[in-house]
């Protein structure tokens, strides 16, 4: 038995936190067991390295590794465990933030960043992607409302928009594993798409 593992990914103010405030209720009233769990972080160690990523200055290689650091301990403890009982997975973020921020955003190598996806992740890979996009504009307009922005909230403009686009491509190259939601409709419309498109997923996947 294999549970399915779903992330959830989008430029920071992209409205991924609220929608997955509904989401797992979502998918219990379906009678699934729900695992959530967030990168970096999700374990206690995971949430150390969290700590040190989001606000000490360091070099583009150790923020990829510790990145993927994060993820070794993630995928071990939690994720692998509660897709072999049958769980569904619920993961904030996940590989497409390290092509979209080191990748996009810093210039770090891919091929890189491949070789650690092969290594650490073993051919384990998201069952389904839920894209959150909006503009850069709009997404400035959240994150404004934030009193302190971590070491990635406080990047510029071009950062972003490269953020942006490698998503967009890595969906565009994998349409079968990303849901793309539009996230600057209002929130009950993006809601109904997205459990519409959920709907459809889970239905081809029985
Ligand atoms: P997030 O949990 O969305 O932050 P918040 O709780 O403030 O909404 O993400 C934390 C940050 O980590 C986000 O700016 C993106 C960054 N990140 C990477 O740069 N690479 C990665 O591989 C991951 C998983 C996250």
């Amino acid at each position: 038995m294999k549970g399915l593992f779903i992330t959830l990914e989008g430029v920071d103010g992209a409205g991924k936190s609220t929608h997955m405030k509904w989401l797992p209720d979502f998918f219990r009233e379906m009678g699934q067991e729900i695992v959530i769990t967030r990168e970096p972080g999700g374990t206690p160690l995971g949430e150390q390295l969290r700590e040190i990523l989001l606000h000490q200055p360091m070099t583009q290689e150790t923020e990829a590794l510790l990145m993927f650091a994060s993820r070794q301990e993630n995928i071990n403890q939690l994720i692998k465990p509660a897709l072999s009982s049958g769980k569904w997975v619920l993961c904030d973020r996940f590989t497409d933030s390290t092509y979209a921020y080191q990748g996009g955003g810093r210039h770090f190598s891919n091929d890189k960043i491949a070789r650690l996806e092969s290594w650490v992740q073993e051919g384990l890979n998201p069952d389904l992607t839920l894209l959150f996009d909006v503009p850069l504009a709009v997404s400035r307009e959240r994150l404004g409302k934030h009193e302190s922005q971590d070491r990635f909230e406080q990047e510029n403009d071009a950062f972003f928009e490269a953020v942006r686009s490698v998503y967009f491509e890595r969906a565009r190259r994998d349409p079968k594993r990303f849901i793309v939601v539009d996230s600057t409709l209002p929130f009950e419309q993006v809601r109904i798409g997205l459990e519409a498109g959920l709907l459809e997923f889970i239905g081809q996947h029985k």
